[in-house]
This record gives C-alpha cells, sequence and structure tokens, in this order.
C-alpha cells in the first residue's frame, strides 16, 4: 500500500513537472485535413518542440470554441489565445482588410504574396495589432468558385434572384448584389444545413472548404470561377503575448514562421488533390456538374464585380486598392 502510495505521488510529481508553463488555445473553423488545419497542428508540434514543453499548443477545430467572431471576442480577454480567421471576419474591425475581398483583384497567387510580403501587407498586420491583438502572418487558403443548387451560373445574370451564403464582409455582400443575387451572412459552421435546407441557393469558396465539409454533395452545380481570394491573418492575444517572456516570444515567431511556410505549400497541394476528389465524385455519380468558364466569359464576369470597387474607395482607400493593382502589373 505504501509502495502504491509512494508510486502515485512520484507519478503525480512526474506530471507536475512537465505540465507547460503556457497553454495556447488555437480555434479555427475548419476541418484539420484544410492548409489551415495542417499548419495550426503544425505550429503546435513546432512550439512544444523549440520550447522544449514550456508552451503547451491545443487546437480546436471545426469551430468548436465557437464561430470566428466570437473568439476575436473572447481572445481580448485571453480565454482563447489564437485564431487565424479569414480577412473577411475582420473587416468590422478594420475595414481596409475588406481588400482581400474585392474580386478579381489579384492576377495569380504571385501577385497575391507580393502584396501580403510587402508594404501594403505590413500595414494591415499593424492595423490591426493596433486593434488590441498581435498580428503574427498570412497564412494562405486559395481562390473561391462558386457553387449553387438550381442552375449553371456561366454569366453574371445566371446568378439573379438566387440566395447566396456570404461571410461578414460589406464587399462580398455588394459582389452579390452586383450580380441581382440576395446575399446571406451565416458563420462558416452553418454554411452545410444551410445549403442542405435550401436556406440558400449557392455559396463561394475555396476547393478545400468544398470538400472537407461536403457542400458539393448538397450542390448541383460548381463554377470554377476563381473571383476572389480567400485567406487569414494568424492573431494572438495581446494580453497572452505580453506574459510570454522575451525568449518564448521568439519561439512562437520562429513556429509561426516555419508553419507559414509550410502552409503556403499545403494550400496549393490540397485545393489541387481535393479538386481531383471532387472530379471524381462528379464523375461516378453524375450529381455534379462542374463549370470552366472561357477567357471571354471570365472577362465578363471580371467587368461586372470591378464595377464595385468605387463603393469602397473611402473606407478601404483608393490608394490602397491602386497601390495593389500596380504592383500585378
Ligand atoms: C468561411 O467562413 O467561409 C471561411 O472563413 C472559413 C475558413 O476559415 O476558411
Amino acid at each position: 500500500m505504501k509502495f502504491l502510495k509512494g508510486m502515485v505521488s512520484l507519478a503525480l510529481l512526474a506530471s507536475m513537472s512537465f505540465a507547460a508553463e503556457y497553454v495556447i488555445k488555437f480555434s479555427h473553423v475548419v476541418s484539420p485535413n484544410t492548409p489551415k488545419g495542417k499548419a495550426a497542428d503544425y505550429f503546435a508540434k513546432r512550439v512544444e518542440e523549440l520550447s522544449h514543453g514550456r508552451i503547451k499548443v491545443e487546437v480546436y477545430p471545426n469551430a468548436q470554441l465557437g464561430k470566428d467572431k466570437v473568439i476575436l471576442r473572447k481572445m481580448k480577454f485571453n480565454t482563447v489565445q489564437m485564431a487565424a480567421p479569414s480577412f473577411s471576419k475582420f473587416t468590422g474591425l478594420v475595414p481596409q482588410l475588406g481588400l482581400f475581398d474585392l474580386p478579381f483583384l489579384f492576377k495569380n497567387e504571385d501577385h497575391l504574396h507580393r502584396v501580403l510580403d510587402g508594404k501594403v501587407g505590413q500595414k494591415l498586420l499593424d492595423m490591426v495589432t493596433k486593434k488590441g491583438y498581435v498580428a503574427l502572418a498570412y497564412w494562405d487558403n486559395g481562390f473561391k468558385q462558386l457553387t449553387d443548387s438550381k442552375r449553371p451560373l456561366i454569366k453574371p445574370s445566371d446568378c439573379k434572384g438566387l440566395k447566396f451564403r456570404v461571410m461578414s464582409s460589406k464587399v462580398l455582400i455588394e459582389q452579390f448584389k452586383a450580380l441581382g443575387a440576395i446575399p446571406v451572412v451565416l458563420p462558416f459552421s452553418e454554411v452545410y444545413s444551410a445549403l442542405q435546407q435550401g436556406v440558400v441557393d449557392g455559396q463561394e469558396n475555396t476547393i478545400s472548404n468544398i470538400y472537407t465539409k461536403k457542400f458539393y454533395e448538397v450542390q448541383r452545380y460548381m463554377t470554377m470561377s476563381n473571383h476572389g481570394y480567400l485567406g487569414y491573418m494568424v492573431v494572438m492575444s495581446k494580453k497572452f503575448w505580453n506574459k510570454l517572456p522575451a525568449d518564448l516570444k521568439a519561439v512562437v515567431k520562429q513556429a509561426i514562421k516555419d508553419a507559414t511556410a509550410k502552409e503556403r505549400v499545403w494550400a496549393k497541394e490540397l485545393n489541387n488533390d481535393q479538386l481531383n476528389k471532387i472530379k471524381e465524385y462528379a464523375k461516378k455519380t453524375g450529381k455534379l456538374e462542374i463549370d470552366y468558364l472561357t477567357p471571354e466569359q471570365r472577362a465578363v464576369w471580371e467587368k461586372k464585380l470591378r464595377s464595385i470597387y468605387p463603393k469602397f474607395y473611402n473606407t478601404i482607400g483608393k490608394d490602397l486598392i491602386e497601390e495593389v493593382i500596380k504592383e500585378g502589373e
């Protein structure tokens, strides 16, 4: 009995000595098998490694801790320490981040990365930091595609009268209004059931989100429009950051740097692989039609959707928009 008691207290002592000094709850709303999900898991591993267990990172996927907007509020109180919401989710806080929601703004990934890694990217990170977060990095997802349950979307007027789920972003609301459609703001965690029950007819998202959340199973059509971009800003609670000693701040920065480099590769790979899986499903079941736009057809969408830019000259900034366009020339 005495021996057993001794063993128990030894085990207790051991677990106490290995207990992390700091715990980071990292919340996100997507599946683990997405660019953001994989990068969050990798970041957790890397931080624990580099800090020799002094920091433990618990990753909560699939909106287990709540939707992004709620999480951003919780981070102010340090009840959640990290998240990587999409840019759209920050636009209530920093309207300039609506920049990334502007349709047809980025020519390709190179153009986007030049902006993120350059002066504009830094300026926007600083704006979020000024709002009481520590903005650490940009993580990729990819370009968005349109899906719906009613008809093929080949020209902008095909969207007329259809209800589309959007993230909470004024730019995205205007985008669908310009198409004569009805935008409906919903959190990501409610999109599948809204599509399934016909609360909305369609939505826009990246392949990785369409695949991992099975939106394609409750939609009839998908148009490869690549009309807008979806990416993330990785943020940390300022209260938590201020408590970290300098050596552990350096660990977090290094782990973010490593995770960010990997995330860019995963974003490309996963969106490609998962598109193939959706194509296989379409072929096998005949339940999904995938439509591709000709360059001429795409130009019509581009003209229509770029017409909303002037509406955002005041909130996002005409100069900022023009600077980004110039970066792509
Ligand atoms: C969405 O709400 O559609 C996205 O923000 C989800 C995500 O985080 O990729």
